[in-house]
């Protein structure tokens, strides 16, 4: 049975089906009669350390949905290697809701014997700044939510561009492992939202010329590099419009066929598709988003010769970042950018590097070998731990 069966047939059919060797160790199904909430909270795997993940509120949240989310985390935590186990959390509702305080409070108050012990809250779909503050102030105690307003010792993790600041980072070491110069190099960003934004502003200064940066609304292309000051002004004022008002707009889609030597996907998922993968000029794909590459296209690009920096080794500056908001929550402390910006750089340099190396000595695409490297270090843990047979 493929992962995509079992997960679906757990939530029609049975929740053990979602247990496998490595995980769910916990599932928690929560309601609240009064406010209608429902709720479930996924520990997938914590020999290497507490389980943390965000935590999502959309009406299609479903229990097998959180839990692959939270076996994404397992990986995710060991392969940047920190010490945190894959978790992650759902709430049934529709984050418009005009109860959602309500909500949010009935589903701490339920989880009060797992929060702050065996699960933080933090940030995910559906749930901002000000909702952790909620979740923080109903169970009393400043450890029980992370992803905080600044004026409550939170770090603005998007405003602060963590994630896109690492795909920057981990391009430049994959683009230097490859004997690709960045300096010079043609890139084109697909997104510039949170991720797209930041991971420009930081190719620019590493001496990437962005040739193309697209937003639903169309592609700004110049093929002698953007003026990215520019098109940053003209986000912050206009937000996806920027585009429209840089110059003539080419179609979204543009951005991901340009002659370019790296592609950056930082939108969403399934875009690089086997049509954009037989046809890329990029010699490097640094993936921002989830999943931004269908199956086929990754097999497409790998028989290319095309190298890609998988989603989870790229993207993973936000949980490094949340990995200092953990360590700070009973601190009178605020977490200093600064040092999140270096063990970012540090991590995600390294894995970067790592992944593409394993990959073509072990001749095995970049994804398999991230895989392989985040597996390793999560049975190593386990067989410590004698959960698993060494
Ligand atoms: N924000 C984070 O810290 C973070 C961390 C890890 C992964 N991610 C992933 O990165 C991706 C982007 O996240 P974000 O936070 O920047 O989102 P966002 O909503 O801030 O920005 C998304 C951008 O993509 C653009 N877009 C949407 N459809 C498009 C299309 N068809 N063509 C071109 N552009 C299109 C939007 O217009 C917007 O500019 C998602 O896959 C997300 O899951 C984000």
């Amino acid at each position: 049975m493929s992962d995509a069966e079992r997960w679906s047939a757990a939530v029609t059919d049975d929740v053990f089906a979602l247990m496998d060797e490595w995980g769910p160790e916990k599932v928690v199904c929560v309601s609240d009669r009064r406010t209608g909430m429902r709720g479930v909270l996924v520990l997938d795997n914590t020999s290497r350390g507490m389980g943390k993940g965000g935590t999502r509120m959309s009406p299609a949240v479903t229990v097998g949905q959180i839990a692959r989310l939270a076996r994404t985390m397992t990986w995710k935590w060991a392969a940047v290697d920190l010490f945190h186990g894959g978790a992650k959390a759902g709430i049934v509702a529709d984050p418009a809701a005009p109860n959602k305080e309500e909500i949010l409070r009935a589903f701490a108050r339920a989880l009060a014997n797992e929060v702050p012990k065996e699960y933080v809250f933090g940030l995910d779909m559906g749930l901002t700044e000000n909702d952790a503050a909620v979740l923080l102030d109903e169970l009393g105690d400043r450890g029980a939510a992370v992803g905080l307003p600044s004026a409550l010792g939170g770090l603005p993790y998007d405003q602060l561009g963590v994630t896109g600041y690492g795909v920057a980072e981990a391009t430049d070491a994959a683009a230097t492992e490859l004997g690709l110069e960045l300096r010079g190099a043609r890139v084109a960003v697909q997104g510039f939202g949170a991720v797209g934004r930041a991971a420009v502003r930081r190719l620019a200064e590493l001496g990437a010329v962005v040739v193309a940066a697209s937003t639903a609304s169309g592609c700004a292309y110049d093929p002698d590099g953007l003026d990215v000051d520019r098109l940053l002004a003209l986000s912050a004022e206009l937000g996806d419009d920027c585009v429209r008002e840089y110059g003539p707009p080419a179609p979204p889609e543009r951005a991901l066929t340009v002659a370019a030597d790296i592609l950056v996907p930082a939108a969403r998922e399934d875009v690089i598709d086997a049509g954009v993968a037989e046809s890329t000029t990029a010699k490097l794909v640094v993936e921002g988003a989830n999943l931004p590459a269908t199956p086929e296209a990754r097999a497409i690009l790998h028989k290319r010769g095309v190298a890609v920096v998988p989603d989870f080794i790229a993207n993973a500056g936000g949980i490094v970042a949340a990995a200092h908001s953990m360590d700070a929550r009973h601190s009178p402390f605020p977490v200093r950018p600064d040092d999140v910006f270096a063990m970012i750089s540090a991590k995600l340099r390294a894995n970067a590097v790592a992944v593409l190396r394993e990959a073509r000595d072990q001749e095995i695409t970049p994804h398999e070998a991230a895989y392989a490297l985040a597996q390793s270090r999560v049975r190593e843990a386990m067989v410590l731990r004698r959960r698993m047979p060494a």
